[in-house]
């Protein structure tokens, strides 16, 4: 049984809104997106780790680093749901049983406490899990005003990170199915085949790089987890 892993680093970043896709922003010395796939391939026995990229991504060659075992797949869809089965459909050497390991180009904080949990809890499940918190702030549904109408329970809210692990046959058949734009995580896919993938505590650390505070916010995350060890 083996694992695999796959990097969608396919989007252009529209919340970031800067010109440089925030894949390749600089933090630490190093893009984000070398942060995440370093990161992996230390937290993770992979086989073989597949970055999707755009068609027209003129930076990977430029600023990444690889290593033996990293593949460049220049398929990536419309929606990151797209990108991520494009990647599947090219694999090779795959068998059912096997892990799939998804993580975003743009979370270069995963810890390895995590996703040595990740790995340990799901070791003998048949569907695969993912990393996740639960909501901790109290919850408002609002108007086009941004009105109250309602507070909303948080028990059994939990937020979805990555990396996202599924076996292979399971993600395969998940993602064949229709409603592949709609879905912003692997586990949605596998929620719509009717399986239920396993949320595994995660770390606050592990932040998507989403809008620019968020590099900020990376940045001294990896200063203060630098300064704890
Ligand atoms: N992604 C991808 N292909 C797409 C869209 C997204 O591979 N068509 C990847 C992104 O590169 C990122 C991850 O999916 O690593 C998470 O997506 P998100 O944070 O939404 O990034 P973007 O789609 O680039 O940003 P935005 O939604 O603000 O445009
Ligand atoms: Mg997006």
């Amino acid at each position: 049984m083996a694992y695999h892993a796959i990097i969608p680093a396919a989007g252009s970043g529209s919340r970031f809104g800067t010109e440089l896709p925030k894949q390749y922003a600089m933090l630490h010395g190093k893009p984000v997106l070398q942060h995440a796939l370093d990161r992996l391939q230390q937290q993770f026995p992979l086989d073989r780790l597949y970055v999707v990229l755009a068609a027209d991504d003129e930076l990977f060659d430029a600023m990444i680093s690889m290593t033996a075992i990293v593949t460049p797949l220049r398929c990536g869809g419309a929606t990151r749901g797209a990108s991520v089965h494009n990647a599947l459909l090219r694999m090779t050497d795959v068998v059912d049983d096997d892990w799939i390991v998804v993580h975003d180009a743009v979370r270069p904080c995963v810890d390895a406490d995590s996703s040595l949990r990740l790995q340990r809890e799901l070791a003998t499940d048949g569907v695969g899990g993912f990393l996740a918190l639960p909501v901790t702030d109290t919850l408002k549904r609002v108007d086009a005003d941004a009105r109250v109408v309602r507070t909303e329970p948080r028990e059994g809210l939990w937020r979805a990170q990555t990396p996202q692990m599924f076996r292979h046959g399971v993600l395969r058949r998940a993602l064949a199915l229709p409603g592949q734009d709609a879905w912003t995580d692997e586990a949605q896919a596998v929620e719509a085949l009717g399986l239920k993938a396993r949320a595994i505590p995660g770390h606050a650390f592990n932040v998507k790089v989403t809008f620019p505070d968020d590099l900020a916010m990376a940045s001294a995350i990896m200063v203060a987890s630098a300064s704890r060890r």
